[in-house]
């Protein structure tokens, strides 16, 4: 981190004045406060640059999409905010990700804009005219362009104009300062309701209630909602089932997410000898694959799972300080988030000889023979939960052959049994999108009851894991975990396996991983 002149103890005055503790926070800068000092930083700079902005290939999606959410809520005003930054330790904040709805709605992505807010507002001939409310880049001649660390130009580069804004989305974009009277405008007696995507941003949450409060509205007409919570909760679940079924353009940005993945995994193959020479194998694993997010992404949809041996048995093995041993497999759970935050979720258990042993091999199978029957029942008028059943019902019946259900499969499968999920405790699928676990305030009837709709994309992902000390299991099965997870999207025909070029197999894995490490 950037502090060009630390101030440390030896600097002290030896008298040092009363200082506030939360002014401490500016211990260590010495910023110059003379006028000589302004008036010198704030001049003599060649005029701006214009930034080197074109128009979203995403902005008539993002227009298509804000008018389905506008037919939902008609009269109703909508904000969704981009989110803040927020501090990670002190006065460093983590990278800045927009809410997916705001992402989704604007077609903004990468760290782009932290405070800024979409505003659906309602028009007087109906329908809804949006306005993006953003902090445009401050001149030259204010302090924040040299002096502020979390939005001046100086520290974090230049900002987009409020006409960049505009030419990027399609969108008529505001200085945020205009947003509280925006927001108020016709609120209450003027018959507008305010609506607030909650959980992105707690500052614009407040101001919301704050204006509910002042206008004493917090319904929804024509509705017998009553609380605010209840209200907000309307939008919440919208903008999540908004995208269930993709569009065009954001089928084009998964399997662009999917194909970034499929290189990361080959990139992982080809340092898997430097991983089982490491002390922390599973870390080579992990920052192979994020380097390769960073360098053909925006980054990682979620944190790697990068499990040697006993470890693929934690289904969410994030810590990746193990080592990957001779003999065993490793499991990576990981996906390329690309710069539109479109993520795939993709994994393979890898043999680290390359070749599975004959009782990992058998467990792998019954995995990838529940990921096909799973895979046969993905067509368009099934419903989601048919999937998990399907990939169930091949779990159970060889757990079941393998003598280690204590009841029958059919027992095991009925839901007073169940048995057989000791060793799946994860579901099978999930909706993928911008988040990787999208969708998810969907309302049952859509998710799990729901019917498949072509352009639906979710993970088939069955599993089995064996702890090593799970007693009810032969010896030979402890310690392994398998799962096996791709990205499909549904077709009119049936599906596809947006993942199919990572091999599945097992034979077809090992000689993928022959072939990368000749
Ligand atoms: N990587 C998280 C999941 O598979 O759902
Ligand atoms: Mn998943
Ligand atoms: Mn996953």
């Amino acid at each position: 981190m950037t502090d060009a002149t630390p101030v440390t103890p030896h600097d002290m005055p030896s008298e040092t004045p009363a200082q506030d503790v939360a002014e401490r926070v500016n211990n260590r800068s010495q910023r110059p406060d003379s006028a000589a000092f302004k008036a010198f930083i704030t001049s003599g700079w060649a005029p701006r640059a214009a930034l080197d902005v074109e128009p979203l290939a995403a902005a008539p999606f993002t227009a298509a999409r804000r008018d389905a959410l506008s037919a939902r809520f008609p009269g109703a005003r909508l904000v969704v905010p981009a989110g803040a930054l927020s501090v990670r330790s002190n006065d460093t904040d983590y990278r800045f990700r927009p809410h997916s709805a705001f992402a989704h709605l604007t077609g903004l992505g990468t760290d782009q804009e932290p405070d800024a807010v979409l505003v659906l507002h309602p028009s007087a001939g109906g329908g809804h005219h949006a306005v993006l409310y953003v902090r445009p880049l401050a001149p030259r001649d204010t302090e924040e362009f040299y002096a502020d660390s979390r939005y001046g130009e100086f520290w974090v580069g230049a900002r987009p104009s409020l006409d960049d804004v505009t030419t990027v989305t399609g969108i008529e974009a505001r200085h945020v300062d205009e947003l509280r009277d925006a927001l108020a405008k016709d609120v209450g007696e003027g018959g507008v309701t305010l609506l607030v995507v909650t959980g992105a941003d707690a500052g614009v949450e407040a101001l919301v209630e704050a204006i509910r409060a002042e206008a004493g509205s917090d319904t929804i007409a024509g509705t017998d909602v009553t609380g605010s919570e209840a209200v907000d909760a309307d939008l919440v679940e919208a903008v999540s089932e908004l995208r269930l079924v993709k569009d065009a353009h954001e089928i084009e940005q998964m399997r662009q997410a999917v194909d970034a993945t499929i290189a990361g995994f080959a990139e992982v193959v080809r340092n898997l000898p430097r991983a089982t020479a490491h002390r922390r194998g599973e870390r080579v694993i992990e920052t192979t694959f994020d380097a390769h997010a960073r360098l053909e992404g925006n980054t990682v949809g979620y944190e790697t799972i990068a499990a040697g041996g006993e470890h693929a048995t934690t289904l969410h093995w994030i810590r990746n300080d193990g080592v990957v041993r001779s003999g065993e497999m490793v499991l990576l759970d990981a996906g390329v988030e690309v710069e539109s935050l479109y993520t795939a979720d993709i994994t393979r258990t890898l043999p680290v000889d390359g070749v599975y042993t004959e009782t990992q091999r058998r467990i792998y199978t019954a995995v990838l023979d529940a990921a096909d029957a799973a895979f046969a029942v993905a067509v368009p008028g099934a419903r989601f939960r048919d999937i998990h059943a399907a990939a169930m019902e091949v779990i159970a019946a060889r757990l079941e052959e393998w003598g280690l259900l204590p009841v029958t499969a059919a027992e095991s499968l009925s839901p007073e049994g169940q048995q057989h999920r000791r060793w799946m405790v994860h579901g099978t699928s999930h909706h993928l999108g911008m988040d990787v676990h999208d969708c998810a305030q969907a309302r049952r009837d859509l998710y799990l009851d729901g019917v498949l709709e072509p352009g639906m994309v979710f993970t088939i992902e069955p599993g089995l894991y064996f702890k090593s000390d799970d007693l009810t299991v032969p010896e030979e099965y402890r310690g392994i975990g398998v799962r096996i997870e791709d990205d499909v999207l549904v077709t009119a025909e049936g599906n596809e396996n947006l993942s199919a070029a990572l091999p599945r197999r097992a034979e077809d894995v090992e000689a993928w991983i022959a072939s990368l490490l000749d």
